[in-house]
């Protein structure tokens, strides 16, 4: 069995190709054959070693992939061989509320994630995917997807058709936040430091675009384009560098969800500039089981078709993680594996 493996800190050179014995399945196990691995930054981060991860021997990277059980362990009952299926990014939070117990094991980071021929999964982690669902489209959802729903329609204050959903670039979270606002009939305002970017953003739906290299003062222009009100949720994903103009272009009672530091962490908020408003700030940590499974039913049920940059193929892994390196990408990256 082909898999891929990377020490955490030996960065993308060190991401190899392996052939590794196939084990046998414990009890509550199930052997997937992979079809499509998805990248996250955070890919990037544990290769670089900017992720915590607890591990001292190389791991299977990368949390998100869509594959066909193909064999199922001892007291299995969720699934059975031939359904096709996605993994929680945290195979023990199901549901509800989070804790350290549901968050150990993120697929990728503390155990073996989904960049393999064959993974062999605890079937409490798994959700199908319906017939139609391309693979490729379905490996996106875990992470990024999760993420995006979690940010939009979970922890924000009451979000709902009408309001609007500030997303900061162009990366995998927030255009399928867009894509997901989008298809809830919400209005959506999208940064990108790149016009033609910023394009194609319009063409998937987004209402108002903004350029902000060329507009380093966007939260100005949300509040343009708000008539002063702001943004309802604000999917947070530059850190140190944008996070103080996304409190500015929030809505009184508007939720930032602060999901990633693209531009870095660090540096200060002013209490001030939350209580003034009512405005919220809510750290988003991926999401549930449960939130998958509302992922892929509501990216069915609106027939979303997650944007794809490019597909590479398997055995050019270093490749695709070099590509979502460059930040040329549009959407998703994503590795076809069979
Ligand atoms: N907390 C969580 O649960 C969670 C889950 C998923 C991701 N994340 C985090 O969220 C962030 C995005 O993840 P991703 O997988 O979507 O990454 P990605 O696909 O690599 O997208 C990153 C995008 O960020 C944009 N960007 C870079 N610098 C920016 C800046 N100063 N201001 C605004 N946008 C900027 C760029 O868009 P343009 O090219 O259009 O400029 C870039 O394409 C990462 O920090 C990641 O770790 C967190």
């Amino acid at each position: 069995m082909l898999s891929y493996q990377i020490l955490p800190g030996e960065n993308i050179d060190g991401l190899r190709c392996v052939d590794l014995p196939d084990r046998p399945l414990g009890t509550g196990e199930v052997r997937v054959r992979m079809h499509a691995v998805a990248l996250n930054y955070r890919d990037l981060m544990v290769a670089s070693g900017n992720y915590l991860v607890n591990v001292d021997d190389p791991i299977i990277p990368c949390s998100d992939g869509a594959g066909e059980v193909v064999e199922v362990g001892h007291g299995v009952t969720r699934v059975k061989p031939g359904d096709r299926v996605v993994a929680s990014f945290f195979p023990c939070w199901h549901d509800g509320i989070t804790s350290q117990d549901k968050t150990k094991h993120a697929l990728g980071g503390d155990v073996d994630g989904m960049l393999a021929q064959q993974v062999l999964l605890d079937q409490e982690a798994l959700v199908k995917i319906p017939p139609h669902m391309a693979y490729v489209d379905a490996a996106t959802l875990p992470c990024a997807g999760v993420t995006a729903w979690n940010a939009i329609f979970v922890s924000s204050n009451r979000a709902r058709p009408g309001d609007t959903v500030l997303l900061l670039g162009t990366g995998g979270v927030s255009v399928l936040g867009l894509q997901m606002a989008c298809a809830a009939g919400m209005r959506t305002i999208i940064t990108s430091s790149t016009d033609e970017k910023l394009r194609r953003a319009h063409e998937l739906g987004a209402h108002h675009t903004i350029n902000y290299r060329t507009m380093p003062e966007w939260h100005e222009e949300v509040l343009r384009v708000t008539n002063g009100s702001g943004a309802n949720v604000v999917l947070e994903v530059g850190g140190k560098g944008t996070v103080n103009r996304s409190l500015s272009a929030a809505s009184m009672g508007g939720t930032v969800a602060i999901i990633g530091g693209v531009s870095g962490f660090g540096g200060e908020v002013n209490p001030a500039a939350l209580l003034s408003g009512a405005k919220r700030m809510v750290g988003i940590f991926v999401g549930s089981r449960a939130m998958l499974e509302d992922v892929v039913r509501f990216v069915d049920a609106a027939r979303i078709e997650p944007v794809v940059d490019r597909v590479f193929p398997f055995h050019q892994a270093q490749e695709a993680y070099r590509y979502m390196e460059s930040g040329s990408h549009f959407g998703k990256v994503v590795i076809a594996v069979n």
